[in-house]
């Protein structure tokens, strides 16, 4: 099962590329540029990776892309992490970042927008790899930064595919940035949001609402909420799942908990997605692998969740033809 579940064509919609970056590359960006790590050893990087929650996540996650300062690092970190996408069967990658966490480092937005579409365009000349960029906010900041950042990147308008809403999700309700995800719809620009991770079912109905978004991240929530369960049903807005995830920032106890089996049984369109694949125990195959070993799932339910995902992409109907 494991080589057929690398060969099945995957199509990964819910990774932070910052949440990609292996100890190795740390400590070699670390050098580069200068930068002084708590850590001694990839071993001791490794050996924090132990959370509790999801703000215990985001501490190590905020402080690991310290390294990261030129469009050569960001680069770097998404072609490090394209590469062994593509070698696990991953034929289309959408790519969110978080520029509030470099901008607020002093690392300019073009930074990293250049440094991510150079790996982009690397990816498809080398491997025929496609993949789309999406400019998330940080939902525990002010509104009104999120606006500046979305004025800010006008340049880089075509480049963007979507805006996402990531970070510490309790007491930071999707309503909190209507105004900046309203103008992002009248510059006609699609949008997800991160809802029902560690907070409330309803915050994924407030996100649907309030911002108008196409796809909801991670989404497991939802079960908490028959009204909700009959709207994902009914009009099969995907929720882009990230099993590992919830399992290592205790959202779930273990994987044989998993909402995943039910809510596909209730009808909800979900992905399977990676998240921060170096946190979280691995990329997309490593996903698909533990809800295999979970859920004994057969290989007709794994080409259905691999084709939602490439339905539902910010990828060209040529493109998404030629991939389902
Ligand atoms: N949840 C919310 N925000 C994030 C995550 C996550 O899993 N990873 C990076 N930013
Ligand atoms: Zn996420």
């Amino acid at each position: 099962m494991e080589t057929w579940l690398r060969e099945l064509p995957k199509v990964e919609l819910h990774l932070h590329i910052e949440g990609s970056l292996e100890p190795e590359l740390m400590f070699s960006l670390a050098a580069r540029n200068n930068v002084a790590l708590p850590y001694d050893t990839v071993d001791e990087v490794r050996a924090a990776y132990d959370f509790s929650n999801l703000q215990s996540f985001l501490d190590l996650y905020y402080q690991g892309m310290r390294v990261l300062h030129t469009e050569q690092d960001f680069h770097d970190l998404a072609m490090a992490y394209l590469e062994r996408a593509h070698e696990e069967g991953v034929v289309h990658v959408e790519l969110s970042f978080d520029p509030q966490a470099h901008l607020n480092r002093g690392v300019e937005l073009a930074i990293p927008f250049e440094g991510l579409r150079r790996a982009m365009r690397d990816a498809q000349r080398r491997w025929g790899m496609t993949t789309a960029l999406i400019m998330s906010f940080l939902r525990d900041r002010d509104a009104s930064e999120a606006m500046d950042v979305l004025e800010k990147a006008a340049p880089f308008y075509e480049s963007i595919d979507a805006v996402g809403l990531d970070s510490a999700e309790v007491g930071n309700p999707p309503a909190k940035f209507a105004a900046v995800f309203e103008r992002a719809k009248a510059l006609g620009i699609p949008r997800v949001a991160h809802a029902g991770e560690e907070g409330p079912a309803a915050y994924i109905s407030e996100a649907l609402d309030v911002l108008d978004i196409c796809r909801v991240d991670h989404g497991v929530a939802c079960l908490q909420d028959e009204t909700l369960l009959e709207r994902l049903r009914e009009s099969q807005v995907p929720l882009t799942v990230c099993p590992l995830s919830n399992v290592r920032l205790k959202v779930v106890p273990t994987m044989a908990d998993h909402p995943l089996p039910a809510m596909i049984e209730q009808g909800v369109k979900v992905t399977l997605n990676s998240d921060d694949p170096a946190y979280f125990g691995g990329g997309v195959l490593n996903n698909y692998l533990a809800c295999f070993e979970a859920f004994d799932w057969d290989r007709e339910l794994f080409k259905q969740l691999a084709g939602n995902a490439i339905e539902v992409a910010f990828m060209s109907e040529a493109r998404r033809s030629e991939l389902l």
